[in-house]
């Protein structure tokens, strides 16, 4: 019979068997359930023979970078080192608008910084870093076989084979044979917390595909702080389970407003939270009226720069769940 406790011993095993006594691993972590989970199983199994490397890369939601740090090390235990490149990450996106550019600069970006990071912890001295570590999941296991090559339609930035091949490293995926509902499972088992383990997915290319248009450290700082009000209001509203996932968006159109006795012209920020199982098709979550008011009015209260909000009521298909 197949049990969770189960599930982790002998996956803790077959680690420590593969891994063998000397060897050392290493995996990007981002504070997704995941990646956190897959971490905290191989930290479970060789300790700090795994090493953890986020990559700050300037675009993650407000204070998202410190909060899945405090988690990993203070929270977990995990050996995690912290890059903060989002400069290297803001400069290379300046004057990009379209979207599949934004993607790409960014995907590549992870890789080279986590490559330089990797570098330098394989050049420890004693160091033997054999393994990459990958939290991929069943359905992306099936997804990788059914889309033979680079598709257009896979939105890829894990883009690890030019990775493997220029380390030498192997990939260990502890999480293959497992769906979404049992990562969460296991990451309850594993004493990672709620909060985490039942986070909304987030996009790699986080929200530089949520400013519509350039993307600038001003753009940056009125999308975060909306979004995050949003989620606040969620989350004290009860909501955050029964929604699959939410966020705000920055249009990059300007609208008129009164502020005072001003006149203003700024900027217009989308809200768009959807409830779906598999992400292919979803309905947009069906909030009542007073909520989005209280949100609303926060959000023209609380962020410069906006002076009004709109909620999207398209269903996927035929409007994706990203604005780009
Ligand atoms: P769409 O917008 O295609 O999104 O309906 C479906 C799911 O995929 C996520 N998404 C991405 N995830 N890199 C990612 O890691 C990307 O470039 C990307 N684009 C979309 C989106 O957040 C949603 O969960």
């Amino acid at each position: 019979e197949w049990t969770m406790d189960r599930f982790v011993e002998t996956e803790i095993e077959r680690i420590r068997a593969l891994v063998g006594p000397t060897s050392e691993v290493i995996g990007a972590v981002s504070g997704g359930v995941d990646s956190t989970v897959a971490a905290k199983l191989m930290h479970e199994a060789i300790g700090d023979r795994f090493h953890a490397i986020l990559v700050d890369n300037g675009v993650m939601r407000l204070n998202e970078c410190q909060i899945v740090k405090e988690t990993l090390t203070k929270g977990l235990g995990v050996n995690l080192d912290v890059v903060d490149a989002s400069e290297e990450f803001l400069t290379k996106l300046k004057g990009v608008e379209d979207p599949e550019k934004k993607r790409k600069i960014i995907g590549n970006t992870f890789i080279e910084v986590f490559q330089r990071e990797a570098a330098k912890i394989t050049s420890r001295s004693g160091a033997h870093v054999e393994f990459l570590l990958q939290g991929t999941l069943y359905p992306d296991v099936i997804e990788s076989i059914s889309f033979k090559g680079p598709s257009q339609t896979i939105k890829t930035h894990h883009n690890v084979g030019g990775l493997l091949e220029n380390m030498h490293l192997k990939l260990i995926e502890p999480l293959r044979e497992l769906f979404k509902d049992e990562v969460r499972e296991l990451g309850t088992n594993l004493g990672i917390p709620e909060d985490l383990v039942w986070r909304h997915p987030f996009p790699g290319p986080g929200i530089a595909i949520r400013i519509l248009g350039e993307v600038t450290p001003e753009q940056i700082d009125i999308a975060r702080k909306a979004d995050n009000i949003f989620i606040e209001e969620i989350k004290a509203a009860g909501l955050y389970r029964k929604i699959s996932q939410a966020f705000a968006a920055l249009l990059p159109v300007r609208a008129v407003g009164v502020m005072g006795d001003q006149r203003v012209y700024d900027q217009i920020v989308a809200l768009r939270a959807v409830e779906t199982t598999d992400y292919m098709t979803a309905d947009w979550f069906d909030f009542d009226g007073k909520f989005l008011r209280r949100v609303a009015t926060r959000i023209v209260n609380e962020v410069p720069g906006v002076c009004r909000v709109v909620y999207d009521v398209t269903q996927k298909p035929p409007g994706t769940i990203e604005f780009q």
